[in-house]
């Protein structure tokens, strides 16, 4: 059914595109999944179907998913391997499905999708299942194809999305995974009860925070939206979990602002993109890993000398030569594992900003769906 323009204004509570209401909303629909899945203070995903002490039952995670659920999964990756040391894949699901995988009862395969409906996803899923794995689904919709099948399902609350480009989802489907993370965290014999601890507390800190910042650093990201606009390429690096930040600020960038956007592993970019950068190339660095950004910072600085517009994305405290830096976003001090949910923030507006600019259709971008049910 076609909504009327009234109606849809009033949807949009005031603000001139779903994608920044729903951008907005990230603070708000975060706490519900949170408190969702916590118990006195506790993480408790036994809601979803998955047993207390999950983890024993399997010897393999497979993540497979689409576009921005795919992101997700592949920030997952670094995290969940490097705590709880299990050996984890990640794959697009259109690859997946046709590629013979080794997946069997010991294999917890994990599909991520905001619709529950993506024909791959669910392509993906029923391989799975068939061959014996338990299949636990992040999605957003109770009544998806993708919820009906699995085995376990973790809902994420985010509340109806309408933007094409994904936010608040892409936010809920990390925030998920995060839960998981601490849930292993404290099945793991060799990590303290404080650490885990430390981390839900950190966990809790995250919506109130992203509130902040999503007020705080508006104005200064449409200045630099501004001078986004008329350029061919823009590039985004990162390490680690960052560098699968930069994968979604690429993708959120190109599909609403038509401007070709790539994201490169930071280490990666000698090997051949480096070429690409001349005088007034915009280069995002995400630096919201404290651990690694020395090494990141050596990249930004190579691609200074080279000419690079060059923004950094990094915490507040960070010590690093200014002068390799034209633009600054500070993120407020978070482990570094988590820190990686602030930094989609200023990514997100800077997309939607940058597009604004570009005069395109931001909620329905061209040749693009909200929801892609057939292969
Ligand atoms: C489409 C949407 C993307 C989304 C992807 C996966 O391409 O435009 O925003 O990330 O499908 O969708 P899903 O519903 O499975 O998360």
């Amino acid at each position: 059914t076609k909504i009327s323009w009234d109606a849809e204004m009033a949807e949009k509570q005031g603000y001139q595109h779903f994608m920044l209401k729903e951008i907005h909303e990230q603070s708000e629909s975060l706490k519900r999944l949170l408190e969702d899945n916590l118990n006195g203070g506790q993480i408790d995903l036994t809601a979803s179907g998955l047993a207390e002490d999950w983890l024993d039952n399997y010897d393999k995670i497979h993540i497979v998913a689409c576009g921005t659920a795919y992101h997700s999964g592949a920030l997952a990756k670094y995290l969940l391997e490097d705590k709880l040391r299990i050996p984890v894949e990640v794959e697009v699901a259109s690859e997946y499905r046709y590629r013979n995988p080794i997946v069997d009862a010991g294999t917890l395969m994990i599909v991520v999708s905001q619709s529950g409906e993506t024909a791959d996803t669910l392509a993906a899923l029923r391989l799975a299942k068939e061959k014996g794995a338990s299949v636990l689904a992040l999605t957003n919709s109770r009544d998806s194809s993708i919820a009906r099948e699995s085995d376990m399902v973790i809902y994420l609350k985010a509340g109806p999305e309408i933007a094409v480009a994904s936010t608040k989802a892409y936010t809920n489907m990390v925030a998920a995974f995060y839960l998981l993370l601490v849930d292993g965290m404290r099945q793991r014999d060799n990590i303290s009860d404080q650490i885990t601890a430390e981390y839900t507390s950190d966990l809790i800190k995250l919506p109130e925070m992203i509130r902040k910042l999503s007020e705080q650093s508006k104005e200064q990201i449409q200045a630099i939206a501004d001078n986004y606009a008329d350029k061919e390429n823009i590039f985004f690096i990162g390490r680690n979990t960052d560098y699968t930040l930069a994968l979604e600020g690429a993708l959120k960038l190109k599909e609403i602002s038509y401007i070709h956007a790539e994201a490169y592993p930071a280490g990666e970019l000698k090997h051949g993109t480096l070429a690409l950068i001349e005088e007034g190339v915009p280069v995002v660095a995400l630096g919201s890993r404290a651990d690694i950004f020395s090494k990141l910072f050596s990249n930004l600085k190579e691609v200074k000398a080279r000419g690079a517009e060059t923004l950094l994305i990094t915490e507040e405290n960070q010590k690093f030569e200014i002068e390799s830096v034209d633009h600054l976003i500070e993120l407020p001090i978070l482990n570094k594992d988590f820190a990686g949910l602030l930094a989609i923030i200023p990514l997100q507006l800077l997309a939607y900003y940058t597009a604004l600019n570009c005069g395109e259709d931001i909620d329905q971008p061209r040749n693009l769906a909200k929801s892609v049910t057939v292969e």
